[in-house]
């Protein structure tokens, strides 16, 4: 695995590896997990040489978030990395990324406003402008994004149809451990009570989709009230919001008929915010 902290250097590698093989490419903020890793994998089975990049961008983070403490371990990763199949790891630093700042920013309307937009504003200009940037020095031909930040998926297909990005987005599955809590490198910062009580969250998914597929639950407001209920009877739950909205395009609806929706929660356990989601219907 070759290692490149450039984006000069990165695009003079991959000039050769271009001709008729195909690129695909696996953005991260590193400290991976099975989630990221699984990105990997599927690269692997559709594309000839697979690109990930590592870099914790301070664009999409807001003051006062976990910037400074996010999780990081360079050695820890590429190893990880390596044995996944990841053929070249693009680790560049803040000042090669950004240099003296950046006067240009890419901003997705509307998809990137309810949800995780709301609670950070601004948190999705600075994805939409960081993967822009990537797809720009990477050329990918497909890019690998987990379903765990369904919002995130939704904004970058979107960004990748209003500016014509010739790259396919692939959209991957959610990975969990056992008991359901979804991969997160933010599930270190977790204390053992914490964790434990921070199951409700894919348990009250998974019971309110089993009530809409019984048709127990049927109008979006009973959905987030069932969810909210659930997840209110964990003392350490600190909901920022439940949400029902149509999938990909994030609007209200009143009543679920089988079309495609997402039903989405972020929640603080003491620091720790937590985000999981389900999709359901559609398509
Ligand atoms: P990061 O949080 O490191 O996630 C990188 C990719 O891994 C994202 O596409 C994310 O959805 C996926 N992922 C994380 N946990 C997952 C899980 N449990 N199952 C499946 N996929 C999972 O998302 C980002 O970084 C950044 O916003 C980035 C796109 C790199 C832009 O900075």
């Amino acid at each position: 695995m070759k290692i490149v902290e450039t984006a000069a250097e990165l695009r003079q590698y991959l000039k050769p590896l271009r001709i008729n093989r195909e690129i695909g490419f696996v953005p991260t903020m590193g400290y991976l997990h099975e989630g990221h890793l699984s990105l990997v994998r599927r690269a692997k089975q559709e594309c000839q040489t697979v690109v990930m990049s590592i870099f914790v961008n301070p664009l999409q983070f807001g003051p006062g978030e976990d910037f400074d403490r996010y999780p990081r371990d360079l050695e820890r990763d590429a190893a990880l990395a390596r044995q996944a199949g990841v053929d070249v790891l693009f680790y560049p630093s803040v000042d090669e990324m950004y240099g003296e700042g950046t006067l240009t920013t890419v901003q997705v309307r509307k998809v990137s406003e309810p949800l995780c937009g709301a609670s950070r504003p601004g948190h999705f200009d600075g994805v939409a402008t960081v993967v822009a940037k990537l797809f720009n020095i990477v050329g990918p031909d497909r890019a690998y994004f987990g379903l765990k930040d369904a919002q995130q998926v939704a904004v970058i297909e979107r960004m990748v149809q209003d500016l014509h990005f010739p790259v396919t987005i692939v959209p991957c599955p959610i990975v969990r451990e056992a008991d359901g809590l979804a991969l997160s490198s933010r599930n270190v910062y977790l204390s053992e009570t914490e964790r434990e009580q921070a199951l409700i969250l894919s348990r009250s998914l998974r019971e309110a989709e089993e009530k809409l597929k019984h048709g127990e639950l049927e109008h979006a407001e009973e959905i987030k009230e069932y969810v909210r209920r659930r997840i209110s009877t964990m003392p350490l739950a600190e909901i920022d919001y439940v949400e029902a909205l149509t999938y990909p395009d994030l609007e209200p609806f009143f009543r679920w008929e089988g079309q495609r929706v997402i039903v989405a929660v972020a929640v603080k356990f003491g620091a720790t915010r937590l985000i999981d989601n389900l999709l359901i219907g559609g398509r």
